[in-house]
């Protein structure tokens, strides 16, 4: 049986590049497929000075084809600027790794996805980032997408686990619809917050839980 995959895909899945965690990296992201459901992580070193990449790891739970574009991505990345590396399209990852069948194309979108989103990490860990979008709830929905309830695998967006987003003044207020008992709740709060903590016109990120009784 042939495999729908190029040579290169095969050879960086079976050899990747730049796999792995990066101790104090300047900027990480996580991300998730909604495809799929799979995720990669994504840590930078940046020169201050320069605004260049220096060093990018990843660790992907993906397939084949998220390893293989993670893996070029990184390699493509290496020694850019910011600036040069937020250019890069996931058609163009595509392109370099010699194709992949259209059902997997999402798995180079997440890698240039979790990229992207580790760039800006650092930018707004910095306070460099251009675009200053203001963080309404909208924005903040789109930031937790990927936070993940353990307890049930679903995304806290969409499930009926985020209760109210309230932002008035840089102040965000997040309540959730779980026990503060919860196992997982520390780690979910604490997720929140990394995601929303940099961003230039928040002050604060509280996070509080209110589990709704069951009337059953
Ligand atoms: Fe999930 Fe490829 S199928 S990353």
């Amino acid at each position: 049986m042939s495999l729908p995959y190029s040579k290169k895909v095969i050879e960086l899945f079976l050899n990747p590049k730049n796999v792995g965690e990066i101790e104090n990296p300047d900027g990480v992201a996580t991300e998730g497929s909604p495809a799929c459901g799979d995720i990669v992580t994504v840590y930078l070193k940046v020169d201050k000075e320069s605004l260049k990449i220096v060093d990018v790891k990843f660790k992907s739970f993906g397939c084949a084809s998220n390893i293989a574009t993670a893996s070029i991505v990184t390699e493509m990345v290496k020694g850019k600027t910011l600036e040069e590396a937020k250019k890069i399209s996931w058609k163009e990852v595509v392109e370099e790794v010699g194709g992949l069948p259209p059902v997997k194309i999402h798995c180079s979108v997440l890698a240039v996805d979790a990229l992207q989103a580790a760039i800006v990490n650092y930018e707004e860990k910095m306070g460099i980032q251009k675009e200053k979008e203001p963080t309404d709830e909208n924005l903040i929905r789109k930031r937790l997408r990927h936070v993940i309830d353990p307890n049930t695998g679903k995304e806290i967006v969409g499930s009926n686990i985020i209760k109210k987003i309230d932002v008035k003044d840089g102040v965000i207020n997040i309540i959730l619809n779980m026990s503060e008992e919860n196992q997982f709740a520390n780690s979910i709060k604490e997720e929140i917050i990394e995601k929303l903590k940099y961003r230039w016109d928040v002050k604060e990120v509280n996070v509080s839980f209110e589990r709704e009784k069951c009337l059953m």
